[in-house]
């Protein structure tokens, strides 16, 4: 990395350093110096944001992994505000948040991400009361557990709404004053779902490939800016999610109990994510390993798979 700083360090460090050295010598030092700084400015600039005494938004804060967000965060941030549509869970949160931290302070909005007049209300309140929010958790989501042609087409509608829809409007709405500060952090909430195409999971599946997306594109944008983006892609967790998935009569999809990670440990991957300024965060040694082989995979193969899949059922 040749940047004006680094110039600047390593002319420094050889005015005191190469005094009396030979040209062969001073030429080897310098190609040193320069890596040497290089690597320094390159852990500096790379480093990423500290958590302590920031005010955090967390979207879908009423339950699951949302609610342990609030949770893990409430000894760390000075301000959070916590948005869901349930307002008893919010105000049963608020009471627990201020148990653990008196200093903190705490706000709850109801809102349905689903109505783009609320989003904009939310911002509105956040600019009225002057709450400048330097960490962004766009957690809220759900799911719909059965094929596309025989989906609730309203369903289909709230997932893209609250998964893409409000995950957009949220972000570009609270960007700029981060990008102003030159601090920030935005944690979009997706699932390794968002890594392949899911047959019985099309339209969650599609929704999360978004966020996936849209989370690399924002973050190579925001490079050098001070605002750090960063991918949440659990595998299961054991929250509410599967009970609000699954269709009338139906069944929550499960998988075989060693994929799944806790809550608290999904959280905290998450958060040491953003303190050390990954792209890309996956919880847990199996779905990290499992989303290796599964993005490596080609096209046709998965394909293949699924033709094998459907012609056993
Ligand atoms: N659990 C998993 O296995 C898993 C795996 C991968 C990714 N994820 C992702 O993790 C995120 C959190 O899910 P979770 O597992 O914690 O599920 P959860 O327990 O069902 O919580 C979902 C949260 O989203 C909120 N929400 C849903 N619709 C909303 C709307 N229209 N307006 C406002 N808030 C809304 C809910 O609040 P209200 O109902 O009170 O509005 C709730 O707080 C989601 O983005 C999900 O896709 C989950």
């Amino acid at each position: 990395m040749k940047t004006p700083a680094a110039g600047l360090i390593r002319r420094s460090l050889l005015k005191n350093t190469v005094k009396g050295s030979t040209t062969k010598d001073t030429k080897c030092t310098k190609k040193f110096l320069n890596l040497c700084v290089s690597a320094f400015l390159f852990f500096v600039i790379f480093v990423g944001m500290n958590l302590d005494g920031c005010a955090a938004l967390i979207t879908g804060a009423s339950a699951g992994i949302g609610r342990e967000f609030a949770r893990q965060l409430a000894t760390r941030t000075r301000t959070l505000v916590l948005v869901a549509r349930r307002e008893q869970r919010l105000n049963e949160l608020r009471e627990e948040l201020h148990s653990r931290n008196a200093q903190l302070s705490v706000h709850t909005r109801v809102v349905d991400l689903c109505d783009k007049i609320q989003i904009d209300d939310l911002v509105r309140w956040l600019e009225q009361n002057k709450i400048g929010i330097d960490f962004l958790i766009n957690n809220a989501g759900l799911g719909d557990y059965g094929s596309i042609g025989t989906s609730d087409p309203a369903q289909d509608d709230r997932i893209i709404q609250v998964n893409i829809t409000a995950l957009t409007l949220l972000t570009r709405a609270l960007l700029p004053q981060m990008i102003a500060k030159r601090q920030g952090a935005i944690l979009n909430v997706s699932s390794s779902a968002g890594f392949l195409p899911i047959p019985g999971m099309g339209v969650y599946a599609a929704s999360k490939a978004y966020v996936n997306s849209f989370s690399e594109a924002l973050r190579a944008e925001l490079r050098g800016s001070g605002v750090i983006v960063t991918a949440l892609c659990p595998g299961p967790v054991h929250t509410e999610f599967g009970d609000a998935a699954k269709r009338p009569g139906g069944q929550p999809k499960t998988g075989p109990e060693f994929i799944y990670v806790s809550v608290e440990q999904t959280v905290r991957d998450a958060l040491a994510a953003i303190e050390s300024d990954k792209p890309l965060v996956i919880p847990g040694f199996f779905m990290k390993f499992g989303m290796f082989l599964v993005r490596a995979t080609p096209m046709p193969i998965l394909r293949l798979a699924w033709r094998l899949g459907a012609r056993r059922q």
